[in-house]
């Protein structure tokens, strides 16, 4: 029995670990991804090697510019927002790291995979709905659903007795539970889960708090080819680089904090706070090209798809067919989604102040309220009105 665990090097993933070895009397191979969490992965290696895995069972992979190109770009065209507000990255996260996972199991000759993620979250649900779909013979195994390690103390005692080691900071009840990735860091639990308590400012780690950012604005430019991003202030930069770029700058005026109150798939509410600094950005600015460079036909239908979209992303059907026909019609209408932003970055918020494109459908001769030299004749709005006003006057003359 052969096993390939989401491994992040934490706590709780050694234990999982252990648990696997001892527990299931499994051979685990281990799987940590740099999706730019911002962490030192080698500690993770070591972990790995002191808990008896094979070298050539560690794997660890900088999956960073896959995540952004393939993930978080074809994501952003669509202008997915769960439930309005959430940019989804923790979600879009998961598949990657499950599709890794099942390649890795077929390289290693495993028959299951493991992760971290409890039995009350959404993650759960995106982690094994990526491994089914890629391998529907795969086996789940999900610690959190099985074991009897039920309090944070006997998880500690666990550790201890199995000389994992245990950092002073999480001996005492650890305060809320994050993950993190180049698009966004997030935090539940613990000191959050009181929905109208204000998240107290240690929760944040990357971005400055918006009272704190430079009283100064700061004037930035994007770049966009068929809906993508490919420079920022003119330089040109791979998908992980720009993200990276703007986190940069969204950290340092405080851009991207969110409080929110949303519905896990599995039927809960909870209460996170989400940082998400470039990507705020950046899905502004994706706005703004489009507004000039799409049609209002298509610009409405993809607003009406948005949702759906997110949805999807959401509760993990990210490998589906109904997420590949939406990515199919959205990445259709990106074709001529180019040109620049600008943006001014200032305490907390990012403002389009400017757009250009050669693609531009906007026409100033038939905007214009001075002399357009007949580029539109107004005449022709009375009839326009007047046929859409027919149904309103008979139910006029009907009803008043
Ligand atoms: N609620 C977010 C989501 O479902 C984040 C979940 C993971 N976050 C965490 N702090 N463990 O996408
Ligand atoms: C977890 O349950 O492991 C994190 C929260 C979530 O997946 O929604």
């Amino acid at each position: 029995k052969r096993v390939v665990l989401a491994y992040s090097g934490g706590l709780d993933t050694s234990v999982i670990l252990k648990w696997l070895q001892t527990e299931y009397g499994c051979e685990v191979v281990t799987f940590t991804a740099d999706l730019g969490q911002g962490e030192e992965l080698e500690p993770a290696r070591a972990k790995a090697e002191l808990m008896g895995i094979k070298p050539e069972h560690i794997f660890i992979d900088d999956l960073r510019e896959e995540f952004v190109r393939d993930y978080v770009f074809p994501m952003m065209r669509a202008n997915a927002l769960y439930e309005g507000l959430y940019l989804l990255g923790t979600s879009i996260a998961r598949p990657l790291i499950a599709k890794r996972q099942i390649e890795i199991a077929k390289l290693v000759n495993a028959d299951a995979v493991s992760h971290g993620a409890t039995g009350k979250g959404n993650d759960q649900v995106r982690f094994e709905l990526g491994y089914y779909a890629l391998n529907p013979d795969i086996k789940v195994i999900a610690p959190w659903r099985e074991w009897d390690l039920t309090s944070r103390t006997r998880l500690i005692e666990f550790a201890e007795s199995h000389q994992i080691p245990v950092s002073k900071d999480k001996r005492g009840e650890a305060p809320f539970s994050t993950d993190a990735n180049l698009l966004h860091t997030s935090s539940e639990g613990k000191v959050l889960e009181d929905p109208w308590d204000e998240v107290p400012e240690y929760v944040f780690s990357r971005t400055v708090s918006p009272e704190d950012a430079p009283d100064q604005a700061e004037t930035i430019t994007i770049d966009f080819e068929r809906g993508d991003g490919v420079a920022v202030n003119g330089e040109a930069l791979s998908p992980a680089a720009l993200l990276a770029k703007l986190n940069e700058l969204g950290r340092k005026h405080g851009i991207g904090r969110l409080d929110l109150v949303e519905n896990r798939f599995v039927g809960m509410k909870s209460r996170g706070m989400y940082e998400t600094p470039g990507g705020t950005i950046y899905a502004l600015a994706h706005r703004a090209i489009e507004q000039l460079t799409l049609d209002r036909g298509a610009a409405h239908l993809k607003d009406e798809l948005a949702p759906r979209y997110a949805e999807l992303v959401y509760n993990g059907f990210w490998f589906s067919p109904e997420r590949e026909m939406l990515q199919a019609a959205v990445d259709h209408s990106q074709e001529k989604v180019a040109g620049t932003v600008r943006l001014k970055l200032y305490k907390g918020a990012a403002h389009v102040t400017g757009r250009k494109s050669p693609n531009s459908l906007y026409s100033e001769k038939v905007v214009t309220f001075e002399d357009d030299q007949g580029a539109y004749d107004q005449r022709d709005a009375a009839g326009f009105i007047k046929l859409n006003a027919l149904r309103l006057r008979l139910l006029g003359r009907r009803d008043r």
